[in-house]
């Protein structure tokens, strides 16, 4: 479960890819940032070994995870205005290659492909891999609390023990996989006893199907009630720096009981990468259409916010979008980010600040900014 062998040939050839995109996409960041001796000293650490990702529990489980995930929901398309597979593969290995050990998936992520997909992208190197995936939504099953509906599907939150037996099973099936590191429910169901769901996963880790349990979506008093059966080592939350609801109180709560919070859309969307202009256009089903956060006025306030944190992220040879990252898991009782990614010079850009500890006065000049800026964007 450790970190990838000493990096072979392949491995730089991705590190050199995402030099040549980087320098075509990203403009003045591109050419300030990503010298080529920068680039050297990178890929040296890298074959050394890694490039010192930090290296967190997953609660009380006994496993490692990278403080920086890959999250696979736009791998999946749905949502996402559709994903070109073998691109998302490379983005997986890519990310893999530089040192990081976890991929968040679920069955929902396209109904079953960012599943598979992240099953083909692991093959033969499963031993790299903290594997997490979830259950609870469902759309073939009308029982639960419905959720919404979507592509002619009613979409269901379910967690009856029946199912989530089928759940699994269908899951290791789609990523060609034995066992599942974290089993989390992706968004609580309040017709089924926590109890009753809580005993089939402590079951399924009886039985070595999962080595972790994990919620996402929940309130604190659900927590609680899953954490009357058994142990919940994670937590997988909303959380950026325009996101901080948990703040006032899961969080808390969760470090006070030993279970890792994974945030979730850390970059909000994109946003906070810096690289979304008012010029992207966001093709099919594409979430981000017509969202308030994606309009030109928020994108411009965004942007001014981030240029103000721009000093910073130069003083460390970060981007801006890295300096998030970073940020991110600097927060108290914040344990891990799951960073999305289906393009491999992303996937690859972001596992970097994962060996980044900002000083407290970094992040006070940060938070600084942030404190600014929040009131005014949507
Ligand atoms: N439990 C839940 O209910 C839940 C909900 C949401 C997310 N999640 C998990 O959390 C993961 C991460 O969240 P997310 O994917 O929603 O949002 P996110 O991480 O905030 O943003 C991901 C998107 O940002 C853009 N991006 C990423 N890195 C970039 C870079 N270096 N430069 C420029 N753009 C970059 C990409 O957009 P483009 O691909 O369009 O370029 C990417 O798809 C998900 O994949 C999923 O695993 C869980």
């Amino acid at each position: 479960m450790g970190r990838p062998a000493p990096a072979g040939g392949a491995r730089l050839r991705v590190v050199s890819s995402r030099t040549d995109s980087l320098r075509g996409n990203a403009g003045r960041e591109s050419v300030a940032v990503w010298g080529r001796q920068w680039l050297f000293e990178r890929v040296r650490a890298h074959q050394m070994g890694g490039i010192g990702l930090q290296m967190r529990p997953l609660g009380q489980s006994g496993i490692q995870a990278s403080a920086i995930g890959l999250g696979t929901w736009a791998v999946g398309g749905w949502m996402w205005g559709g994903s070109e597979e073998a691109e998302c593969i490379r983005a997986i290995q890519a990310s893999l290659d530089t040192g990081v050990n976890l991929i968040d998936t679920a069955p929902m992520y396209g109904y079953g492909r960012s599943e598979e997909i992240v099953g083909k992208a692991i093959r033969g190197r499963r031993d790299q891999v903290v594997l997490a995936t979830k259950c609870g939504l469902v759309w073939w099953d009308t029982r639960g609390t419905h959720f919404f509906d979507k592509d002619g599907n009613a979409i269901y939150r379910y967690l009856g023990p029946d199912s989530i037996r089928h759940e699994v099973e269908q899951s290791l099936t789609r990523l060609g996989v034995d066992h599942i590191d974290l089993y989390q429910t992706h968004w609580q169901d309040d017709t089924t006893p926590r109890e009753d769901t809580m005993s089939v996963l402590l079951d399924l880790k009886a039985q070595g199907k999962i080595r972790a349990i994990g919620v996402s979506n929940v309130q604190v008093a659900q927590l609680k009630e899953y954490q009357a059966v058994g142990a919940v080592d994670s937590a997988q939350e909303q959380f950026s720096m325009l996101d901080r609801q948990i703040e006032a109180e899961l969080l808390p709560h969760c470090r006070a009981t030993n279970v890792a919070v994974l945030a979730y859309s850390p970059l909000a969307l994109g946003l906070l990468s810096g690289r979304i202009g008012p010029d992207r256009k966001f093709e099919g089903d594409d979430l981000r259409q017509g969202n308030p956060r994606f309009s030109p006025e928020n994108l411009a306030k965004v942007a001014a916010m981030l240029e103000e944190m721009r000093p910073v992220a130069d003083s460390r040879s970060l981007t801006l979008a890295q300096l998030v990252i970073a940020w991110t898991i600097a927060q108290p009782g914040l344990t891990h980010a799951l960073v999305g990614a289906r393009r491999p010079e992303h996937a690859a850009e972001n596992a970097v600040p994962g060996d980044v500890v900002l000083s407290d006065d970094e992040l006070a000049v940060i938070n600084g900014v942030i404190e600014r800026h929040r009131p005014g964007l949507a």
